[in-house]
């Protein structure tokens, strides 16, 4: 699908995020092994999250959904799922196949797992060594790097492991994998992760212990897991395209109603205010274990900055949509210390940078990062996804904000975390 954007005189209006969608994914595998009923309200309905959701199911959870209100799951209890009778498809998701590798690994019985090209393209030795370290049986497709994974699960051990990067989906993995393990597991990483399944391992009753420099320590729990209901925060990394867009727009003001501003997650704010952005954080809230606030994006003047170190994991998926920002700041971005980017749905820096190009950005390839120079402003052009959800959104925005028209193709892609970003845009379009 191909969708074309123009740029736009005056950038005003209010959006709704979808759902989280690193927390709606553990909403759903989370409360699929408490026991009890749990309401899930603003689940994100992406292919990523429906992935997790099918695979769920196919282990014998009972799921209600609409599509639309809320969610209801029933979870059966730490030892409740049932093996499942065909394989069990994560898409394009590595959150899915990921975390549910670390789950599969203790239960009783056999999973194979796999996903679309890219995810089967995509590093599994990051999950696959620890879990064999923790007993498992897991085998994988050269060598056990890529998916198909194959796990024989049983009792495993508790481990003791410093994760080689900083990986959210690796360490809640490995977390999973510790509900079933024998004795503690401790994990330490090089920079703090996003922290969505220790905040809510804890609300459901399990003790989930910081260690000091990041990382936690887990034991078994004694008793069930307690259903978590809950509302799921706005997507922020959803929310960075519009605070982009508004912000490197001459004319703009926009509102983003009930993002989710947990400080693992809320890199792309430090970034862009250390750019001269200007945003504000208006009616700060908790839903559940998690904040939430409404940011007020308006047009700014942007200058260049640096992104690197512990800020990286912090704002790990807004990488693409920054460089879109560094594109239309005065002076240079430098950003580094960010190879994993090289691992996501798409080699991130190489796509960002070729099709950035095409738009007239003057951008140079690092190998763990990128130079940005300002050019004040871009030109549409015909550019490309790479299957990518967020370089098709990524896209979308430089197109917005290039002169001229601008052809995305491959827009579809959006559709794996955000269904609704090509209805916000028409929207935004249409506010006078
Ligand atoms: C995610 C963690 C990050 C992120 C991904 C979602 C998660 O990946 O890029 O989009 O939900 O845990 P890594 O764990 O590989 O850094």
């Amino acid at each position: 699908m191909r969708k074309m954007i123009c740029s736009l005189r005056r950038l005003r209006g209010s959006i709704e995020l979808p759902g989280d969608k690193s927390v709606s994914h553990r909403a759903l595998i989370l409360n699929a092994i408490a026991r009890g009923e749990a309401v899930v309200e603003n689940f994100q309905g992406g292919a990523d999250c429906l992935a997790t959701l099918r695979c769920l199911r196919a282990l014998g959870v009972k799921i209600e959904w609409d599509g639309q209100g809320p969610l209801r799951i029933h979870g059966g209890g730490r030892f409740g799922l049932r093996e499942s009778g065909d394989v069990l498809n994560a898409g394009n998701s590595a959150t899915t196949i990921r975390l549910l590798a670390g789950l599969l690994a203790g239960q009783p019985f056999f999973s194979v797992l796999t996903g679309d090209a890219s995810l089967r393209s995509r590093p599994m030795e990051r999950v696959v060594d620890p879990l064999r370290a923790m007993g498992t049986r897991i085998r994988g497709r050269a060598g056990g790097t890529h998916p198909p994974l194959v796990i024989e699960g049983g009792p495993l051990r508790g481990i003791r492991y410093r994760l080689p990067v900083a990986s959210a989906q690796v360490k809640s993995a490995l977390s999973l994998a510790a509900l079933y393990g024998e004795g503690e597991t401790v994990l330490t990483e090089p920079a703090p992760s996003r922290d969505h399944t220790e905040r809510m391992l804890r609300a459901m009753g399990v003790e989930v212990v910081g260690e000091e420099g990041g990382g936690l320590r887990i034991s078994p729990p004694q008793r069930e897991l307690t259903p978590l209901s809950l509302r799921v925060p706005g997507d922020i990394s959803a929310a960075a395209f519009w605070m982009v867009a508004a912000a490197a727009h001459p004319d703009a003001e926009i509102r983003l109603i009930g993002v989710g501003v947990n400080p693992t997650r809320s890199g792309i704010i430090d970034a862009l205010a250390s750019m001269g952005a200007s945003i504000a954080l208006e009616e700060e809230r908790m839903w559940g274990a998690e904040p939430v606030a409404d940011i007020v994006v308006r047009s700014s003047s942007l200058r260049g900055t640096v992104i690197e170190g512990p800020l990286i994991p912090r704002l790990i998926d807004e990488i693409p949509v920054l460089a879109v920002a560094a594109s239309l700041a005065q002076g240079e971005t430098v950003i580094r210390q960010a190879r994993e980017l090289r691992v996501k749905e798409s080699d991130r820096i190489r796509t960002t940078v070729l099709e950035l190009r095409r738009l007239g950005a003057s951008i140079e390839e690092l190998p763990d990062g990128m130079i940005i120079q300002g050019v004040g402003c871009l030109q549409g052009g015909v550019c490309a996804s790479h299957g990518d959800h967020r370089l098709a959104m990524t896209m979308a925005v430089a197109g917005l904000l290039a002169q001229g028209e601008t052809v995305v193709r491959g827009a579809e892609a959006a559709s794996v975390s955000y269904p609704d970003f090509w209805h916000h845009l028409e929207q935004l379009s249409s506010h006078r």
